[in-house]
């Protein structure tokens, strides 16, 4: 069930080019959270920005009681974001929406692209729990916008980096990677989460191979719980109903998804 807290913030700091993570303690959040679930946060002291702003769960350490999100500032919201310290509160609810399915003693590929690797590093602590061996693809377009290799390394994940750039491992699309050097008949799942077309390019190569996964969308959202239709969406342009991202998902089956 939903939660509204204040969290205590216990560390905010800059951890790459534009990318931030902040842990805060919300004991009774962190316990009932899931991988691919999200919080809505407001980031401002009065009613402006008015709309909350919804972030990934990151991590969640549930024996301390706190959860880590990684944030790129994307505009005004994130930069106030950014300006918390250490010791103060922190108005959120959570943890909210539809998060992945934990499959158990599976080979599975986590693909994430630029901060849509947020999701996938709670994803990839509780994938490891569950006797599954997890390889995480990770593509940014350089080296100092990407920043979560050494967790991924400490969970034990395998992990492999693209950049554009080639600043950091393959140069290139993380997909054209993930083509390269993943043979598809060592893999039983696919969870992914960045930009549509980088998920569309998974998506397509899991289909080629008649294997399943997992996409996590984004969308502009408002109430963040299913109550204005704020983030409505068809998931197929045939689809006769929209499906509201924030409660519905904002993880889905790929094949449920026309990605665009
Ligand atoms: C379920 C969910 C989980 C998310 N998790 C993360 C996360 O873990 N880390 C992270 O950095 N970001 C995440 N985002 C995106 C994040 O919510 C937006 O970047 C943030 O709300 C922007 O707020 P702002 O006031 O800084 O920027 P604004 O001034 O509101 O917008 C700045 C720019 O960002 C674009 N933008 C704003 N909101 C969205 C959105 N929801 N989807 C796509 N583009 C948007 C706008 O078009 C504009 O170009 C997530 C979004 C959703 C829906
Ligand atoms: S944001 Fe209000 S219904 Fe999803």
């Amino acid at each position: 069930m939903p939660l509204s807290a204040k969290g205590l913030v216990i560390s905010n700091q800059q951890v790459g080019r534009d990318l931030w993570e902040m842990e805060f303690l919300a004991p009774g959040m962190a316990a009932e959270s899931k991988p691919g679930q999200f919080v809505h946060i407001r980031v401002g002291d009065d009613h402006d920005p008015l709309l909350r702003r919804p972030l990934s769960l990151y991590d969640v350490d549930q024996n301390l009681g706190s959860i880590t999100l990684l944030y790129k500032i994307a505009g005004r919201g994130t930069n106030l974001l950014s300006k918390f310290e250490a010791d103060q509160l922190l108005d959120v609810m959570g943890p909210l929406g539809r998060g992945f399915t934990l499959v158990e003693g599976r080979r599975v590929i986590l693909v994430g692209g630029g901060v849509g690797i947020a999701p996938l590093l709670f994803l990839a602590r509780e994938l490891q729990v569950r006797q599954n061996e997890v390889t995480v693809l990770y593509g940014g377009s350089s080296s100092d916008e990407m920043c979560s290799l050494d967790r991924f390394v400490n969970l034990g994940a395998g992990i492999m980096a693209a950049t554009l750039d080639g600043s950091a491992g393959f140069r290139g699309l993380v997909t054209d990677m993930m083509k390269k050097s993943i043979d598809p008949l060592s893999i039983d799942y696919f969870y992914t989460c960045g930009p549509e077309p980088m998920m569309a390019a998974v998506a397509e190569y899991a289909v080629q191979y008649g294997l399943a996964g997992e996409v996590s969308l984004e969308e502009y959202m408002a109430c963040g719980v299913g109550a204005c239709l704020g983030c409505a969406r068809k998931l197929k342009a045939s689809d006769n109903a929209y499906v509201k991202i924030c409660k519905d998902g904002p993880v889905f089956p790929m094949d449920a998804v026309e990605l665009r």
